[in-house]
């Protein structure tokens, strides 16, 4: 594994829009973020943590400051290149899923393969794989309307693993499910995390996040209040 942190931000801001209407989501956050940790972003609604997100997974370009995504400056990256980052190292989770409802589970899953240049002989079967992983054999071909909020959250955390990505970014993946269920999905991220080596962020309203992360950054007014580690000598 590269010892290049997988996302290096350095003085990252982030303004919309411009003149009276300008408004500083993002003010001058550097931090790393590195492989096999589950790192907790928390925050009053509008501190920025979406948009923290956004700047790590290459879907939107800070105003001010530098990225660097594995290593690789993504300041001169045409937009070209910065799509073609994310396909290959970035893969995302949304509070709403945000499946496909007229395709299975499978191929929701497959579909990833498919954008990821997966041969499409094989991405049935490894599609059934991820899902396998996640939990779902028994529900690969079943509609996202028959599955449950976990079980959709569980087809899109294996969509986000098609391709094997370095980062998981998850905005707020437990906002629709029930505690329980909301815990079962952030520990599966967690293994992740833990037994794959991938850097997971995960954006969270919920306390009892917490609990699974290897570390804490509080935001507030586009800043990091805190940053702190949750387990400093814990091992996996
Ligand atoms: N596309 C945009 N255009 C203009 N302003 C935006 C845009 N996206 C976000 N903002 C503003 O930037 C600030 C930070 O927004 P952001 O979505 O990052 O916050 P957040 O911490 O994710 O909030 P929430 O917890 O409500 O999701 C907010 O004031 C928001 O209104
Ligand atoms: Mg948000």
């Amino acid at each position: 594994m590269s010892a290049a942190p997988v996302v290096r931000l350095e003085e990252v801001g982030v303004t919309y829009g411009r003149g009276v209407a300008a408004l500083r989501a993002l003010n001058g956050i550097t931090l790393d973020i590195d492989a096999a940790e589950v790192t907790l972003l928390l925050g009053p609604s509008g501190s920025g943590k979406t948009t923290l997100l956004q700047v790590m997974g290459c879907l939107l370009r800070p105003t001010t400051g530098r990225v660097a995504l594995l290593g690789r400056s993504l300041a001169d990256a045409t937009p070209e290149a910065l799509a073609a980052l994310r396909l290959a190292h970035v893969g995302f989770v949304f509070q709403h899923y945000n499946l496909f409802p007229t395709l299975r589970a499978w191929e929701n899953v497959a579909v990833a393969l498919d954008l990821k240049g997966l041969a499409p002989a094989s991405q049935r079967e490894e599609a059934l794989a991820l899902l396998e992983r996640l939990g779902l054999d028994d529900r690969a071909t079943h509609f996202p309307s028959e599955l449950s909020g976990g079980q959709k959250q569980r087809v899109a955390i294996a969509r986000a693993l098609a391709g094997t990505p370095g980062l998981i970014l998850a905005d707020e993946p437990t906002a629709a499910l029930d505690s329980r269920t909301g815990q079962d999905v952030v520990a599966t991220l967690r293994d992740l995390a833990h037994n794959d080596g991938c850097a997971v962020v995960i954006v969270s309203h919920d306390p009892r996040v917490e609990r699974f992360a290897d570390r804490v950054l509080h935001l507030e007014d586009g800043r990091v209040l805190d940053d702190r580690r949750t387990h400093p000598n814990e091992a996996s």
